[in-house]
């Protein structure tokens, strides 16, 4: 088992905004071929501005820190902010992640900019 840094446990054990947003704006879904870890982020925009943020994620301790801070930061961002975090600026405000769950990192971002870009995608076509 990986040794993770205390920062890292507490967002594993108490994972923040938990759950799944019922009439969200956006829906993004990432998933890990390696491993089969599966993360979904639900977002609701006001003023280009992410409103609220939410998740539900099926994977390791690593991959639900990484969306529980995921979530902690993109919330209150322009979408063109949440649309620049990465996978290493999580990672760091997580401070460290042990190397070989550094991977697991990539998921939170990555579905967070899916959830962006497929409420990006509904404004174009009117919410179709
Ligand atoms: Fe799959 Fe961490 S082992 S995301």
């Amino acid at each position: 088992m990986p040794v993770y840094n205390e920062k890292v446990m507490d967002h594993f054990m108490n994972p923040r905004n938990v759950g799944e947003i019922k009439d969200a704006d956006g829906v993004g879904e990432e998933g890990n071929p390696v491993c089969g870890d599966m993360m979904t982020f639900y977002i609701k925009v006001k003023d280009n501005k992410l409103e609220d943020v939410k998740f539900k994620t099926f994977g390791c301790g690593a991959a639900i820190a990484v969306s529980s801070m995921v979530s902690e930061m993109a919330k209150g961002m322009t979408l063109e902010e949440a649309m620049k975090l990465t996978p290493a600026s999580v990672a760091d405000k997580l401070e460290g992640l042990p190397k070989n769950k550094l991977h697991c990192s990539n998921l939170g971002a990555q579905a967070l900019h899916e959830a962006i870009k497929d409420y990006q995608k509904k404004q174009k076509t009117g919410g179709k």
